[in-house]
């Protein structure tokens, strides 16, 4: 399985033999310049909420690859109204997908669509595809649903914004991470404004204190799991 970070709150991650492409925000941010929007290759993308810096390249990548785009109802019927055909809405529950099961779930946080129209509810997905059992939370602040978790799914790896102000901070993903039952995080959505910069030496040791590992992949970095 391969996660390949491309900044702030945009990941991809293969396994399966599928492309998965979470919240694309790349051409707008400074600190992704060098990705080339045009190279990512995606069978599926997932949009947690519909705030720009989630959703800002969806339109673009779509059209090129034809990726089913997956998300709240709200959230891809905007997508599909700037001209995307391939869509799955969602509301809160579960699917199971061809690749696997999924289940959106709450997140602590607001959503409107770029334009300022209705972006539904925000979200998190927790994927039970293929091998690997992993979560994404999403933009939100730490919340007590997240003790439901583990009733679904022994986690490999979660992957939680860290950066505060906007989402959980360093300390609330690590009470997060405890509540998830998951000791590897992959750290998101922290650096991009000057609101969410951390200090990244620091937020590893924080983790390692408490026994869990935090990963922080550079931009364009591409991990194993
Ligand atoms: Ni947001
Ligand atoms: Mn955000």
């Amino acid at each position: 399985m391969k996660f390949t970070f491309y900044g702030h709150a945009c990941f991809g991650i293969e396994t399966g033999g599928k492309k998965f492409l979470y919240d694309p925000f790349i051409s707008a941010n400074e600190l992704a310049k060098d990705i080339d929007i045009n190279s990512i290759e995606a069978d599926y993308i997932l949009l947690s909420h519909g705030h720009s810096d989630h959703v800002a390249d969806v339109v673009a990548i779509a059209q090129r690859t034809n990726a089913q785009v997956i998300g709240a109802y709200e959230v891809v019927s905007w997508v599909q109204k700037q001209g995307v055909q391939n869509i799955h809405p969602l509301n809160f529950g579960s699917f199971n997908f061809e690749f696997g099961k999924v289940h959106f779930l709450p997140a602590w946080h607001s959503s409107a669509m770029p334009d300022g129209s209705y972006g539904g509810n925000p979200g998190g997905f927790l994927m039970h595809g293929g091998d690997l059992k992993y979560y994404y939370s999403g933009d939100t602040c730490l919340m007590m649903d997240m003790q439901l978790l583990p009733r679904y799914a022994k986690l490999d790896f979660a992957i939680l914004p860290i950066g505060g102000n906007f989402t959980m901070d360093v300390d609330d993903a690590i009470i997060a991470a405890d509540f998830i039952k998951c000791d590897k995080i992959i750290g998101v959505h922290f650096d991009t404004f000057g609101y969410i910069k951390i200090d990244h030496e620091q937020a590893k040791e924080k983790f390692k204190a408490a026994g869990k590992e935090l990963i922080l992949p550079k931009i364009g970095e591409t991990i194993t799991l």
